[in-house]
């Protein structure tokens, strides 16, 4: 069983066949899908797909690509969503310096703002930091997220992933971790402790080798864990045993949660 702990499928892209998708989800053992929002209309998305489909779950949150749209009703409609129940997280929340969609200030405002909202929500983070790997560091240490969280497709380097590990995050690898060109990624998937890693797809993006260039979807999450494994130098059954552990502890997947 694999749990591809960071997913889009609320996406058009999907819009025609999603059905299909699901199924060879389930086909590949993909039978967990967190399914994260980036904007307040995706976050209510993803919110109905967990109501609607036994295998998802859902985390609320504006990306740092779409903070520049927000407003104080934004921000009290997702509160009120991250009470529904099937809700694992908040996010995708953090910093983008390499795209810039929106001003930096308000990136960072609206980061700082997000995480005191998991906090009163009593939610872990799902951060997303695109070069901007210091500035990212320099929010989390003076703002520790009270239920912790993860970095999402973690690509930096191994130094900085120590730093984060001894704050409590957890690291997530997605598609990159299979190009040969990932720098950093073999040496951070080889020393990551066994108890702070998962993986996920962030399909419709990032897809793993050999599907690259096709759209991504979660039945591909085996190739990373694949990857994982093979770095690790352990079976592919055991680096998702481990991954759908760790995603569990974080999202503290309880009874409640599970309904
Ligand atoms: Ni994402």
């Amino acid at each position: 069983m694999i749990w591809d702990t960071h997913a889009h499928l609320d996406d058009k892209k999907y819009s025609d066949d999603l059905g299909e998708v699901r199924q060879r989800a389930k086909d590949a053992g993909v039978t967990r899908i967190l399914n994260v929002g980036y904007d307040l209309a995706a976050s209510e998305r993803s919110v109905k797909m967990a109501h609607s489909y036994p295998e998802f779950y859902a985390a609320v949150g504006v990306h740092p690509h779409d903070v520049k749209a927000t407003s104080q009703k934004t921000w009290d409609r997702l509160q009120s969503l991250a009470k529904e129940d099937r809700v694992l997280a908040w996010g995708e929340i953090g910093l983008d310096f390499y795209r810039d969609l929106s001003p930096r200030p308000k990136q960072r405002e609206a980061f700082i703002q997000q995480i005191e909202l998991a906090d009163a929500a009593g939610l872990p983070v799902i951060i997303h930091s695109r070069d901007a790997d210091e500035e990212s560091l320099k929010i989390v240490k003076a703002h520790r997220p009270q239920h912790g969280g993860v970095f999402h497709c973690y690509s930096g380097s191994w130094e900085t992933a120590k730093i984060l590990l001894d704050l409590g995050f957890y690291l997530s690898f997605a598609g990159p971790l299979t190009y040969r060109n990932a720098r950093h990624l073999p040496e951070v998937a080889q020393k990551v402790p066994l108890d702070r890693y998962f993986v996920e797809t962030d399909a419709p993006y990032l897809t793993p080798e050999p599907h690259r260039g096709k759209r991504n979807e979660p039945a591909f999450v085996r190739e990373v864990a694949k990857k994982l494994a093979e770095f690790r130098g352990i079976t592919l059954e055991e680096a998702a045993a481990q991954s759908w552990k760790n995603a569990e502890c974080l999202f503290r997947l309880t009874q409640q949660k599970l309904r």
